[in-house]
């Protein structure tokens, strides 16, 4: 893939919160945590845990735990993704940062969401109520919840339906020191 590839699915992409009815498929959804599985992490310390929810009711439940936008039960796929903190003990000399950790499975989230976009799927990052989700999943102690990420097919005419929200100028967000 050259850059005005990357470039084009970049700008493809953009945060859907309804969908169609139809469902994606589970292969397609072990495709993308295979390529999340790819993603750089502290110490290649693969921190992050997937929780792949197709169930209507569980998705149902887990509205509550949303920070913003209760939109999951429209959605085809919910992903949630964990952090297993247990390296910061096993490695404690590499992790000398805990929230990178975290900051790995955000990386591995951005895989996922990239991959949708190159499969024509919609997506958008879902804030969740820790506690709520930790509960909920019967997470370990060790784990810290990371973020959701919403996954389906778009409605009909969604795909066009608007550009992008506007970005603050990028001259003001940049200092290069030569
Ligand atoms: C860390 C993070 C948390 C987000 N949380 C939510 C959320 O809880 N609900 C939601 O509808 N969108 C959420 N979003 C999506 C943003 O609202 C969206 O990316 C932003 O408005 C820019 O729009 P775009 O993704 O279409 O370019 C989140 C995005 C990120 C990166």
């Amino acid at each position: 893939m050259d850059f005005a590839a990357f470039e084009k699915l970049v700008k493809q992409r953009r945060s859907i919160r309804y969908y169609s009815d139809k469902p994606v498929a589970k292969e397609d959804i072990l495709k993308l945590l295979d390529v999340a599985h790819l993603s750089p992490s502290v110490e290649n310390a693969q921190p992050w845990r997937f929780h792949v929810i197709f169930s209507q009711e569980m998705k149902r439940k887990l509205m509550a735990a949303c920070c913003y936008g209760n939109f999951i039960d429209a959605t085809s796929v919910f992903i949630i993704v964990s952090c297993d903190h247990s390296h910061e003990h096993s490695m404690p000399e590499v992790v000398w940062n805990p929230r990178e950790l975290e900051f790995s499975c955000m990386a591995a989230m951005m895989h996922v969401i990239f991959g949708a976009t190159a499969m024509g799927l919609g997506s958008c990052w879902v804030s969740l109520h820790h506690g709520q989700i930790h509960e909920f999943l019967k997470l370990p102690r060790d784990q810290t919840v990371v973020g959701g990420v919403m996954l389906g097919h778009f409605k009909p005419g969604e795909e066009k339906s608007r550009e992008h929200f506007e970005r603050a100028p990028l001259s003001k967000l940049i200092t290069i020191y030569e």
